[in-house]
């Protein structure tokens, strides 16, 4: 186990004589995966969402991990502000960089959101992508059948199955990689960790809980999303409920 450890840490050290495929003059990977824009489903404006209070030193000491939640749903408003914080855009740049809520190494923003929903009111059960460039849902179809098993690819599967939300950070490591090679990777991990802060601390804001999640079945989700040949993998995950 170690010696795997060193060796991807030994060979993602920044090499000045390895070429990057930015460097080769290959074009950029595009910043979003395409999708069919019919159909979409519109998310009202975060920037209009009212807090009851809003104190950013009570979030940030009072945030804690919470596995239990009640079974009030949330507001679409409140989705679409968790979306926002997490990945929301605030600026296309040249190259297919962009802007976002969330910093992000050579803003090459590498993550496709899913989202499982239990419990939004007016959006039904299922799983959703959310369209960054747009800030609309995108409604996949995955039978009951196969959104059971995917819950049961985590490893605590009521944490899942009970969360009015839950959050899957899908990593597309050419975005990173075409810039970075191997030391996109490394990246990859520190760009979810500030996505779930800020997912963590959202949620504080609209009296939710959050619990980041890291266990789970690698390659049985990735199967059960189609992810196993593109290269693309479930990197993090987090679950929302109303506390
Ligand atoms: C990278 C990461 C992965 C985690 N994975 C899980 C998980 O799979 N299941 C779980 O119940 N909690 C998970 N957690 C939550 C931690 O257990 C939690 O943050 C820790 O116990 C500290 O509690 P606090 O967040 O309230 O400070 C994870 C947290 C992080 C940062």
């Amino acid at each position: 186990m170690k010696s795997i450890c060193n060796k991807f840490w030994n060979e993602s050290f920044i090499d000045p004589f390895e070429k990057t495929d930015q460097q080769n003059g290959m074009p950029a990977p595009t910043g979003e995966l395409s999708f069919d824009a019919v159909n979409l489903i519109d998310l009202p404006d975060p920037r209009n969402l009212k807090f009851n209070s809003f104190n950013l030193t009570d979030f940030i000491e009072n945030r804690r991990t919470i596995r239990k939640y009640t079974d009030k749903s949330l507001p679409i408003m409140e989705l679409s502000f968790l979306l926002w914080a997490t990945q929301g855009l605030i600026k296309n740049m040249p190259d297919e960089r962009s802007l976002r809520t969330v910093p992000s190494a050579g803003a090459r923003h590498a993550f496709e959101t899913i989202l499982l929903i239990n419990n939004i009111e007016g959006i039904k059960s299922g799983l959703y992508r959310y369209i960054v460039s747009k800030h609309k849902l995108l409604s996949l179809d995955f039978s009951k059948e196969k959104i059971e098993d995917l819950i049961s690819g985590f490893r605590n599967i009521n944490l899942v199955a009970n969360s009015a939300v839950t959050f899957l950070w899908i990593a597309v490591p050419e975005r990173m990689t075409w810039k970075f090679n191997a030391r996109g990777y490394r990246y990859l991990l520190l760009d979810a960790g500030h996505i779930c802060q800020n997912l963590y601390l959202a949620a504080e804001a609209i009296d939710c809980g959050c619990c980041a999640i890291g266990a789970f079945d690698d390659e049985e989700i990735n199967a059960i999303l189609q992810l196993n040949n593109s290269g693309q993998f479930l990197a993090y995950a987090a679950s929302i409920g109303k506390k």
